[in-house]
């Protein structure tokens, strides 16, 4: 027999948008492990499955701090796991089939084991018509939760277990901060620090606003407190991460701003610092000079800029034009010497001629990129370009995307072999997936480098020359460390 539903709150897309600014309340509640929970927990497994950006990533961190506070262990299958929760992505389609997939798979998994608990949560169930779906469809779905209440979710599952009902709680709304989470971070020398939370920007093709809540800042003293406590547990690199860093603060309207950020957290003496995603809207110059004062913050600025041509730019909201964009790239440059640019690229916007797509063609060769994400413009329901008619085919954009990928690939190639010869220090990850004998680490750049290392070498910067480069992935031999000129 179907289970009992029981909805406590449903997402609202429409809202979302027309929501008035207002004080923003910070939580700092103390965590209650409910007692029957801690007596179910014990001997219990979980396993998380997060898809999408570093806020998911860092989301999962606290789910699993709060698992494994209430004495669930995690395991490394869905199928050894008595509760599997599925951390969602909504920003494009591809993204959804994803999940849809694996919640098809763990149907069959649930039959075998019926008291496997499975919830699913992130961004997708913060929208109206997926809720509607998975209650309707995936009925082995026992909880869906939200972005914005992870913080109840052993009091979720404590109602999950006792009442054997089905939960729907994701609520829309403005958004909270939430201090004092517990987390279980996923690297022991890397680590993301959120800054701020939400969107405010509204690009017309995008979800995020609609599903993160609307944009947020931690206050300083509470992000300087966790980038500290990271430098004295001998954490290497520290990301400060948020939908768009650069407007961090203006919701204090105190004069806060990013660069002060930047500023206070490099001097906490963590020895590598890097930030994402930026938005070329409200990168102040300001911002550009701390960047290049501090030797600790890495000369890498990830600046998505969608599309290379002014009109499409104008559709989709971003603020800013193919012009601006080159001159705060070019003042960037000036200012911060070997400056390495990443970027994100939609293809294929509704309507987008063969000649504006030749505009971000043109931008990728003139700026250059060292690594360029590349997307097939996916409509996204409740956003306003997902109602704009479209003339372009799907056979368009993807032959534009394809023909986009080479020209990226082969700047990337080239920039790549730059570093052919020279000696960089290198942040050690750990042992290499493809080989034993092998260890991944990062260049300054973020550059993934392969090299013959023991594993003790982890979470050490050290010296590599670089011998090969294969692209995205550089070769190299380590190096004595006075080795560099
Ligand atoms: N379709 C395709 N790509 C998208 N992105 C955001 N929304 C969409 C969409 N609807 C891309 C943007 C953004 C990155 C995180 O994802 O390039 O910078
Ligand atoms: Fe989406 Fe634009 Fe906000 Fe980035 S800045 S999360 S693309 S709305």
């Amino acid at each position: 027999m179907a289970k009992v539903i029981d909805i406590i709150d449903k997402p609202d897309l429409d809202k979302a948008r027309s929501r008035v600014r207002q004080e923003i309340p910070v939580v700092r509640d103390e965590i209650v492990v409910p007692e029957r929970l801690r007596e179910y927990a014990f001997g219990r497994r979980y396993f998380i499955r997060t898809y999408g950006c570093q806020a998911n990533v860092r989301d999962e961190e606290h789910m699993r701090g709060y698992l494994e506070l209430a004495g669930f262990t995690s395991v490394q299958e869905e199928s050894l796991a008595d509760l599997v929760i599925i951390n969602t992505c909504a920003i494009r389609e591809n993204a959804e089939d994803k999940v849809f997939g694996e919640l098809g798979l763990l149907k069959t998994l649930k039959t075998q084991k019926p008291d496997m608990i499975i919830a699913v949560a992130g961004c997708m169930v913060q929208q109206t018509h997926i809720v509607d779906k998975i209650t309707q469809v995936y009925r082995h779905v026992d909880l869906m939760f939200g972005t914005h209440n992870i913080h109840h979710l052993l009091e979720l599952l404590d109602e999950v277990y006792e009442k054997r009902v089905r939960i729907v709680n994701v609520p829309s709304k403005y958004g909270e901060i939430i201090e004092n989470m517990p987390t279980k971070r996923t690297h022991r020398y890397k680590a993301f620090v959120n800054i701020m939370y939400g969107c405010d920007k509204f690009c017309t093709y995008c979800i995020v606003p609609y599903t993160r809540g609307k944009e947020r800042s931690r206050h300083l003293p509470d992000i300087i407190q966790e980038c500290k406590q990271l430098v004295d547990e001998g954490y290497q690199e520290i990301t400060l991460v948020g939908q768009n860093v650069n407007s961090y603060g203006k919701d204090f309207k105190d004069g806060t701003d990013f660069a002060q950020l930047l500023q206070a957290v490099a001097e906490t003496g963590i020895p590598r610092l890097r930030f994402m995603t930026s938005h070329p809207w409200d990168f102040t110059d300001a911002m550009i000079d701390t960047i290049a004062k501090y030797d600790n913050i890495m000369k890498h600025i990830h600046l998505p800029f969608q599309a290379g041509d002014d009109m499409v730019l104008r559709l989709m909201a971003r603020r800013y034009t193919v012009a601006s964009y080159t001159d705060l790239v070019r003042r960037m440059r000036e200012r911060i010497p070997n400056l390495t640019l990443t970027t994100d690229i939609i293809v294929g916007f509704p309507n987008e001629t063969e000649e504006q797509f030749q505009g971000t063609l043109a931008l990728v060769k003139e700026i250059a990129f060292d690594a360029c994400y590349t997307f097939i413009y996916s409509p996204r329901k409740g956003t306003p370009a997902f109602k704009m008619m479209d003339n372009v085919t799907l056979e368009e954009k993807q032959d534009r995307f394809y023909r986009l990928k080479e020209v990226v690939d082969a700047i990337a190639k080239e920039r790549a072999e730059v570093m052919v010869g020279g000696i960089y220090p290198v942040l050690v990850d750990g042992i290499s997936k493809r080989k034993d004998d092998m260890l991944s680490a990062y260049t300054e750049n973020a550059k993934l480098v392969h090299f013959k290392g023991d594993a003790s070498l982890t979470g050490k910067i050290v010296y590599v020359r670089i011998q090969e480069s294969n692209v995205y992935t550089l070769f190299g031999e380590r190096v004595d460390d006075g080795a560099r000129a």
